[in-house]
């Protein structure tokens, strides 16, 4: 039986890791490509050495050649630069933009049917550019984000509560910065909203904390971001895609009228399937939440303009 095929362009930490889960959990096979010369082959060399120990069937090739991508199902762009301490997501820009517009048109060019993820930040600035890149219905295009945000969440609040993290859910929306919008009302243990089990300033902080969760680890690293918790949540986003799940996933997902947003990638609830983003959820939110909706947007869009004038799309 084939197997499908994951082509990860960027084998840097994320890259990297994101290569490892996929083949361990057996989704699919894997290329994984970087500029690099030897990086990519010598990750796809040193894991192919444990196959035989983590007992999976996957293969995976490193290559600096499109041509080996040739028919990804799903390709997903991590190439670029992090961040280092004091920079913000935005600052990546000027550098990210070109990185993903060329990964992006080159993939496509051997991939032509794939669905693509983007990571690479500022994520919903990326995805943006990718699309237009790409020339593909926007079904097709999505970043990853409200899955990590709400992972983070997630743990946050098991940590606070002390509960097990698999009675835990937790909803973030908006772009992935400083100005996402988490939604606490979302945000249950055991199907209980956490407004029942916790006081509004607890609820406050680990909010707030999740806002800087990024930066956090940022900080700690000193010279790059988080990867594993990134890569865990791009794994889901391909298992929900490969598997056609139709699972209830925040991604970066193009708007078009929901929530009041248009023409922009950013973090809503989807419907995730084999053709990508199958549907945007419109969830009831209040006007404090739609508000900072909106001013999450409006700070995307800005960037995607400025992005824009750096970066020539043909
Ligand atoms: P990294 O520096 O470890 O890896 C980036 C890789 O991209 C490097 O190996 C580099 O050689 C490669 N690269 C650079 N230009 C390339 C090109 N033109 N073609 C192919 N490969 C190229 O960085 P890391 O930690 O893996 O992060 C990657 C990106 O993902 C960063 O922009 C980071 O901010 C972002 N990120 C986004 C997250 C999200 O939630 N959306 C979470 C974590 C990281
Ligand atoms: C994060 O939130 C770096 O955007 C990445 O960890």
């Amino acid at each position: 039986m084939s197997s499908p095929l994951v082509s990860i362009i960027g084998a840097g930490k994320v890259g990297s890791t994101l290569a490892q889960r996929i083949i361990e959990k057996n989704l699919a096979d894997v290329v994984l490509l970087d500029v690099i010369g030897g990086l990519p082959q010598g990750i796809a060399l040193d894991l192919s050495q444990a196959q035989g120990l983590e007992r999976h069937d996957r293969a995976i090739a490193g290559t600096n050649d499109y041509t080996d991508t040739a028919n990804s199902d799903l390709v997903v762009i991590t190439a670029g630069i992090p961040r280092k301490p004091g920079m913000s997501r935005d600052d990546l820009i000027a550098t990210n933009a070109k990185i993903v517009v060329e990964a992006a048109q080159k993939a496509i060019a051997y991939s032509p049917n794939a669905v693509f993820i983007v990571v690479t930040n500022p994520l919903d600035v990326m995805t943006y550019l990718v699309w237009q890149a790409l020339k593909i219905p926007a079904e097709r295009v999505m970043g990853m984000a409200g899955v990590l945000d709400s992972a983070r969440l997630q743990t946050f609040i098991a940590m606070e509560m002390k509960v097990a993290i698999a009675d835990v859910s937790a909803m973030v929306l908006g772009g992935h910065g400083d100005l996402m919008v988490p939604l606490p009302k979302y945000c249950t243990v055991r199907g209980i909203p956490i407004a029942e089990l916790l006081d509004g300033s607890t609820i406050e902080r680990l909010v707030e904390r999740t806002r800087h969760g990024g930066a956090e680890l940022v900080k700690l690293f000193k010279t790059g971001g988080a990867y594993y918790a990134p890569a865990s949540s791009v794994c889901q986003m391909v298992e929900a895609i490969l598997h056609d799940l139709s699972r209830l996933l925040p991604a970066a997902a193009y708007v078009q009228g929901e929530y009041g947003l248009d023409d922009l990638f950013i973090g809503v609830p989807c419907r995730l399937g084999s053709k990508g983003i199958e549907s945007v959820l419109e969830l009831p939110i209040s006007d404090s939440e739609r508000k900072a909706l909106h001013i999450s947007a409006a700070d995307v869009r800005e960037n995607v303009e400025k992005a824009l004038k750096m970066v020539e799309i043909n």
